[in-house]
């Protein structure tokens, strides 16, 4: 497509809420507050029906003493009844054709911006995110289903009749695989775990999907308000639980391919799976971790870095698979620049994200704070800057700095509000880049300079998926900044990109003498 149909007027991205606005913010809040008063309850949702079982609370991870609802987990067996009607389904559903498919996901955006408060309330309760980040959750759950249907009208048309010197009538057409087991994180809850629902539908799928362990309240919300908007019940399924459910569900024959977003060592453990099981070869699409760097030459605008570093690393409490982790900073201007982010961090104020004051708030999990916390201990002899953490129960990590020698020295992908800054001279910038690269990871690059041929220099030589110039690096906007990495970090396509739908799609030639 040309650039300019990239931006029809179809394709203009959710406007989300002006919280700048006091007329908006004030009754937004007494909104959310009231809807704290609500418990809701998720459960398999097979063939549009719930099932029942016994029930497990849901905390809130500001403050595990509240308890946000309660969750039925999938049993082995909800898996194959799930996959089961979801395989006898799919071909009315990719026949049904596309323009059904797509009308009812414009109808599932129309639905989730009517239901924004609630999908806000348990963004905020059930995954920890603070209201502007939430609010941006919801936009782009948005934007991936109206996205979609706008690429699935242009894909999944009518075939035109292929030239060609044969004589003959030649088509070419574009098919549901089957049945998409779609797993998704808990840090986007909503968000990605449309998405992958979105691009699996609009592709004339079915779907079975399992949403993370620690979100499946969100998740439930949203497969009821997909069916209001006419999906079939049995061509969309739940399955609420944890990693068991999810492997369960990729080595079930039935599943024709599975989309994945979360961990590098989970989405290899999937992989296995597939290889080894019977059935069809079918394809995992997996959008996994990152090892995110930020280049700084000297040449950078110090107050911008600031602002651009403090977002991109402890944004959403640095729980962005696109979030910043290493810092790279020219050894001339390191000093100034650290302590303006120094400065910066100790205006950050960490609690209970329900709160508007609130920049940072907690990470997810009782597991993923202790691990946080233990990296953060080992680290305690390079200290930038570490902030006060709040008292209570949540699962709060005081966001930090650290210097550390080199990327090479980090094992892992750190997922939360931990910062590691590297020193580097400007003759070493090409080693700087060969570091980054040989983390093996490839997902997002920051790049802050004033200068064209060092920004050339950097572009060509970087094998990462998305690279922000002289901004942030979070934050990919849906068919603008089409996202996902390469690597360990994923094997595309970019979801929001114009790529992503024939992923999940199967291709046919029709060859018919005229
Ligand atoms: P995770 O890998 O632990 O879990 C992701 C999902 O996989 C969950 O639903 C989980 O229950 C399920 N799962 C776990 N084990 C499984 C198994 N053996 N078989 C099948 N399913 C299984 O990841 P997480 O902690 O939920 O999410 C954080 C990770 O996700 C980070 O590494 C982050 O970088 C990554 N992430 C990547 C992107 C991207 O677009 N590249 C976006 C968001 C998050
Ligand atoms: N798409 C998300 C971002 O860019 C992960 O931050």
């Amino acid at each position: 497509p040309l650039p300019s149909e990239l931006f029809a007027p179809e394709r203009l991205n959710s406007a989300g809420i002006d919280l700048s606005d006091p007329l908006v913010r004030a009754p937004l809040m007494v909104r959310l507050t009231a809807l704290e008063a609500k418990h809701p309850i998720a459960a398999p949702i097979i063939g549009g029906k719930t099932l029942k079982g016994s029930k497990v609370p849901v905390t809130a991870p500001f403050d595990r003493s509240i308890t946000v609802g309660h969750v039925v987990e999938a049993t082995p067996e909800a898996v194959a009844q799930a996959v089961t009607l979801a395989h006898d389904a799919q071909p009315d559903w990719d026949a049904a054709g596309v323009d059904v498919r797509a009308d009812a996901l414009e109808a599932a955006a129309n639905l989730y911006e009517k239901h924004t408060d609630e999908l806000l309330s348990l963004c905020v309760r059930e995954a920890g995110k603070t209201v502007p980040d939430a609010i941006l959750e919801l936009r782009e759950a948005v934007d991936f289903l109206r996205y979609y249907a706008v690429e699935a009208r242009r894909q999944f048309g009518p075939a035109d009749p292929l030239p060609g010197p044969t004589g003959e009538s030649n088509t070419l057409t574009l098919h549901g695989r089957g049945v998409i087991a779609a797993i998704s994180p808990w840090n986007f809850p909503l968000a990605i775990f449309t998405g992958q629902i979105a691009a699996a539908l609009a592709a004339g799928n079915s779907v079975v999907a399992k949403p993370a362990g620690q979100t499946p309240l969100i998740a439930a919300r949203a497969v009821e308000l997909l069916h209001q908007a006419g999906i079939p019940g049995d061509v969309l399924n739940l399955l609420p639980g944890d990693g068991k459910v999810g492997a369960a569900l990729v080595a079930h024959p039935g599943i024709g391919g599975v989309v994945f977003t979360g961990s590098t060592n989970t989405a290899r453990s999937i992989n296995l799976t597939l290889a080894q099981r019977t059935g069809p070869i079918v394809p995992l699409i997996a959008e996994t971790g990152g090892q995110n760097a930020m280049i700084v030459d000297s040449s950078a605008l110090s107050e911008q870095v600031t602002r651009d570093v403090v977002q991109s690393a402890f944004q959403s409490a640095g729980q962005r698979c696109s979030a910043l982790r290493v810092l790279y900073l020219q050894d001339d201007i390191a000093d100034g620049v650290l302590e303006m982010i120094s400065g910066a961090m100790r205006a950050l104020t960490i609690g209970d994200p329900r709160k508007l004051s609130t920049d940072v708030g907690p990470v997810i999990d009782a597991a993923a704070r202790a691990s946080l916390q233990k990296h953060s201990n080992e680290l305690s002899g390079a200290v930038v800057c570490r902030l006060d953490l709040p008292v209570g129960q949540g699962n709060f990590v005081a966001p930090a700095a650290f210097s550390i020698p080199a990327i090479s020295a980090l094992s892992q992908e750190h997922f939360g509000p931990l910062l590691h800054v590297v020193r580097f001279a400007a003759e070493n910038l090409d080693a700087v880049i060969d570091a980054i690269n040989a983390t093996g990871f490839g997902l997002t690059l920051g790049v802050h300079s004033r200068i064209d041929t060092t920004i050339e220099r950097i572009v060509a030589r970087a094998r990462v998926g998305n690279i922000y110039v002289n901004r942030n690096q979070i934050g990919a906007v849906v068919g603008s900044q089409p996202f996902g990495g390469e690597g360990l970090s994923g094997t595309g396509p970019k979801a929001g990109g114009p790529h992503y739908l024939a992923r999940f799609a199967t291709e046919r030639t029709l060859c018919v003498d005229t």
